[in-house]
């Protein structure tokens, strides 16, 4: 798993944090490919979290300063990653985690960076403005 121009939103700053996120992710593959063990897997997952926190409330941050439209449910999305992490998380333990984990991630770098957030960046890129402080001084 690696990015590629295609996983492009368009913004920079963006693209080179999903780069990150995909980092993260290829090194979670190699892990189980590799068959390292939950052990070893469970660090990257931790970074995956963090990271994935800062990255979500950053694109949140970005959605309310230009006015998107489905930021609600684009916030809920990311939540939902939190959910589901925590959920194949709980399985790690009798060992059926791993490959739920990869097409859970894969899922998401397809479904989530590929489209739910080109939306929003789309938006941003088509000269959306930002919303304004309505105080008169
Ligand atoms: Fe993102
Ligand atoms: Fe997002």
């Amino acid at each position: 798993m690696e990015w590629k121009p295609e996983h492009s939103v368009g913004i920079r700053e963006i693209d080179d944090q999903h780069k990150k996120v995909i980092e993260i992710i290829a090194r979670i593959e190699r892990s189980i490919n590799n068959q390292r063990g939950w052990r070893e897997i469970v660090y990257d997952v931790v970074d995956l979290r963090v990271f994935g926190r800062n990255h979500f409330e950053f694109e949140e941050g970005l959605m309310r300063m230009y006015g998107f439209q489905e930021y609600e449910k684009h916030a809920q999305e990311h939540q939902y990653f939190f959910t589901r992490l925590a959920e194949i998380e709980s399985k790690s333990t009798y060992g059926l985690a791993e490959s739920e984990l990869l097409k859970f991630l894969r899922d998401w770098l397809k479904n989530h960076i590929l489209q739910e957030d080109k939306d929003y960046a789309d938006h941003i890129l088509s000269g959306a403005s930002v919303i304004r402080s309505n105080v008169t001084k």
